[in-house]
């Protein structure tokens, strides 16, 4: 009898440690995409379009402040910043980069837009250093500028340096001589952000915009393995994607750019290296609402780039299971990618959400599929 109530006892404690077991992975040990995802104090995650650094063993996610109703889509606050040491918990590090007041005059005055900030540290100078979209307040997306900001501390606060038009006086790398001299033609022209009335070689928009600089839109940087960090930006009117190499400082163009995929109007641009090649995933030109992503790879940065079909397979695959990409992350340490995107919520913004799915390499490329819940555990 005595033994009976042993094992009984035994039984019932393993599982109540199993039940609670099941209940950490449950709540805090996985990804689950598309649905409010709290921080540490229990608070939806507000960091959209945002990117991720790792920095001395820890993860620091960096997005888009939003706020509630339509003005959201407008930077409020600046930019939120995150930490994480699972990539499961985030805690909240509070603003990194703060918006200034209205009527300050400055570019990043509150009402201005700041889009899709990415973070990297700089070992020479010992910066975090801060790029982000910038639309100046008041003139919807026609400024098609580049914000830099740094810091000392990795969650700032960040100080506003500069915005720029990319490499303003230089030629992409891949331009060709014939379209050096050739006229720009952009009378009657017209704009839509997802479309243009002629191919970029007939209206020649590098031309157009050489002296102010090259538009730039969605971004991105990624760094190498040479320590070399490169801007990717939708230019063109969107038409085209560059990549572009930063200075050692990481806070200026250096001139030397490549122009690819021209008049695909690919944003949402995120770059990663796996095996010494270089991928890109990014996303059609269709503003808040989500399309079928791209994908393409390389051997060097400098291309040559080939275009890859939409990466996503499976039931939601056509609108990239209802995101657009942000960045892809390594995770430290391991040959794991994760894929980043965000469901924007236009009307109202701040209740936009994440998708992180796994990446899955292929003999030609990689792919993604949609998963209901995940964990970095999961068999491949
Ligand atoms: C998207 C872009 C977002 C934001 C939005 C505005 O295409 O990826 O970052 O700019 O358009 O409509």
């Amino acid at each position: 009898m005595n033994q009976l109530r042993k094992v009984l006892i035994g039984v019932i404690l393993l599982l109540a440690i199993s039940a609670c077991a099941q209940k950490k992975v449950e709540s805090g040990y996985v990804f689950i995409s598309g649905e409010e995802w709290r921080d540490t104090d229990g608070v939806h995650i507000n960091a959209h379009g945002g990117g991720i650094l790792h920095h001395e063993g820890i993860y620091y996610w960096f997005g888009e402040h939003k706020i509630e109703g339509q003005d959201g889509n407008r930077a409020q606050v600046g930019v939120h910043c995150y930490s994480s040491q699972d990539l499961y918990n985030w805690k909240d590090e509070g603003i990194a980069l703060s918006v200034m007041p209205e009527g300050s005059d400055s570019d990043i005055e509150k009402g201005s837009i700041i889009e899709r900030p990415k973070v990297i540290y700089n070992e020479k100078t010992k910066k975090f250093v801060m790029w982000f979209h910038l639309e100046l307040k008041g003139v919807k997306y026609s400024s098609a500028l580049s914000g830099i900001a740094t810091s000392d501390r990795v969650t700032g606060p960040y100080t506003y340096l500069k915005s720029v038009r990319p490499n303003a006086g230089h030629w992409p790398l891949n331009y060709p001589d014939s379209l050096k001299i050739k006229p720009v033609n952009v009378e009657g022209a017209v704009f839509t952000g997802g479309s243009i009335s002629s191919p970029t070689h007939e209206l020649n928009l590098i031309k157009r915009d050489l002296d102010k600089g090259q538009m730039a839109r969605d971004m991105t940087l990624f760094r190498d393995d040479d320590g070399k960090v490169y801007h990717i930006y939708s230019s063109e009117e969107n038409s085209t994607l560059h990549i572009a190499l930063l200075d050692e400082e990481y806070t200026n163009h250096t001139g030397e750019y490549i122009r690819i995929f021209a008049d695909r109007f690919m944003e949402a641009p995120a770059m990663f290296k796996k095996d010494g090649k270089y991928y890109l995933i990014m996303s059609g030109c269709t503003g808040w609402a989500p399309n079928a992503a791209r994908s393409a790879v390389a051997d060097s940065i400098f291309g040559e780039w080939k275009e890859l079909p939409n990466p996503c397979i499976g039931e939601g695959a056509d609108t990239t299971f209802e995101s657009q990409s942000t960045f892809v992350l390594q995770v430290a340490g391991t040959d794991k990618y994760i894929y980043l995107g965000d469901r924007w919520r236009p009307e109202n913004p701040i209740e936009g959400t994440y998708v992180w799915l796994p990446i899955h390499f292929t003999d030609n490329g990689f792919t993604i599929e949609w998963k209901d819940r995940w964990s970095l555990d999961d068999p491949n």
